[in-house]
């Protein structure tokens, strides 16, 4: 027999079969795996990402997001709704902002009546059991599409916080429930949290984008929010460099001291050590955030029939739990939401 010409089996080996080792074992049938498995991605796990804008029953694909529109106010309430009834525990909002409102000081951000503010009142006045988080950022309203203020090349810190401490004010005042500053100032949570405090908006929540990379697969977002033509430069003096891994946990250390109630690496999948080196290190709620250019990944190969974008979608979210994410920011949600509830 062909056995005859193998190379014999070393004594190590013999010791592992002897006692009885076998790893394929657990793995033989579905309820066994099901029995040993250590990680599950539920409904809760999901926050969903929703593009804002200006009109009324509209929805208007974004072509570098299959399947992804932006919403007038009236349809993205009726996506809340849909949010709230598959489970999902919170919405996040970005306003594509009509290029006339977009100025070089980002001036509309700080509109108590600006796209964010009114679906913001349209989706609580609904009333439903479904969080409410806004990002806190100049970037959809400035005409040169950078987080920050300008003066001549540079992106001003001091003068950008007390602009995003407002910002995060009006986004308070029309109902947001989470707070979510993506700009990557410095010292803008702690800024944030006093000024919140101060006006009386003691349970509005801050996750924090502690560390924000400056990264490559945020292209399709910036088309979502219409920033893309207009960004000049990049935006890597204040979003991390892709290189680093101590820098987040100092981020996310300064942003916990300052008052984060949440943390939250971003991208995604291409930075899961993050995720795990915070969650090891400070044992605060984190949160991942699957961006655009992941999902595109994931649309694009699955379009072209290169691979099954469903098992694709669950193993990339499944993974964000093993590196110990309490939630992703995803825009996969509502479809994972229904798969996981068994419908379509
Ligand atoms: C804005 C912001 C960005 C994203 C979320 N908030 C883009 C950027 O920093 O340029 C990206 C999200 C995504 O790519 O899905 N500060």
């Amino acid at each position: 027999p062909s056995h005859r010409s193998l190379p014999p089996i070393t004594s190590d080996h013999m010791d592992s079969l002897l006692a009885g080792t076998r790893m394929r074992r657990n793995r033989q049938t579905d309820w066994s795996r099901r029995l040993i498995r250590e990680n599950t991605l539920t409904v809760d796990d999901l926050i969903w990402p929703v593009f804002v804008v200006d009109g009324e029953n509209i929805r208007q694909p974004v072509p570098s997001m299959p399947g992804i529109e932006r919403l007038s106010v009236d349809e993205a309430v009726r996506d809340a709704n849909l949010a709230a009834e598959l489970g999902i525990p919170a919405i996040a909002l970005f306003p594509y902002t009509d290029p006339d409102l977009r100025d070089d000081t980002g001036s509309e951000a700080l509109n108590p009546d600006n796209l964010t503010c009114q679906a913001c009142r349209a989706i609580k006045g609904e009333g439903l059991n479904l969080g409410l988080m806004t990002d806190v950022a100049l970037d959809p309203y400035t005409s040169h599409g950078h987080d920050g203020l300008m003066h001549g090349d540079s992106i001003l810190n001091d003068e950008t916080v007390d602009q995003l401490c407002r910002q995060a004010l009006n986004q308070a005042e029309a109902g947001s429930d989470v707070i979510a500053p993506s700009d990557m100032m410095d010292g803008r949570i702690g800024a944030i949290r006093q000024a919140l405090d101060t006006q009386d908006y003691r349970s509005t929540q801050i996750m924090a984008y502690s560390a924000k990379y400056a990264s490559a697969f945020y292209g399709p977002f910036r088309d979502a929010v219409g920033s893309s033509g207009t960004l000049k430069g990049d935006k890597r003096t204040y979003q991390m460099d892709p290189a680093n891994t101590d820098e987040a946990l100092r981020e996310a250390e300064l942003d916990i001291a300052e008052g984060a109630d949440m943390i939250m690496v971003k991208p995604g999948m291409p930075y899961l050590d993050i995720v795990r080196r915070l969650k090891d290190e400070f044992q605060v709620p984190t949160y991942a955030y699957q961006v655009s250019g992941e999902f595109a990944m994931i649309k694009a190969a699955s379009g072209n029939g290169w691979l099954d974008g469903d098992r694709a979608m669950m193993e990339s979210l499944l993974a964000f739990k093993r590196a110990g994410a309490d939630g992703i920011l995803t825009y996969f949600a509502p479809t994972v939401a229904k798969m996981l509830a068994g419908r379509d």
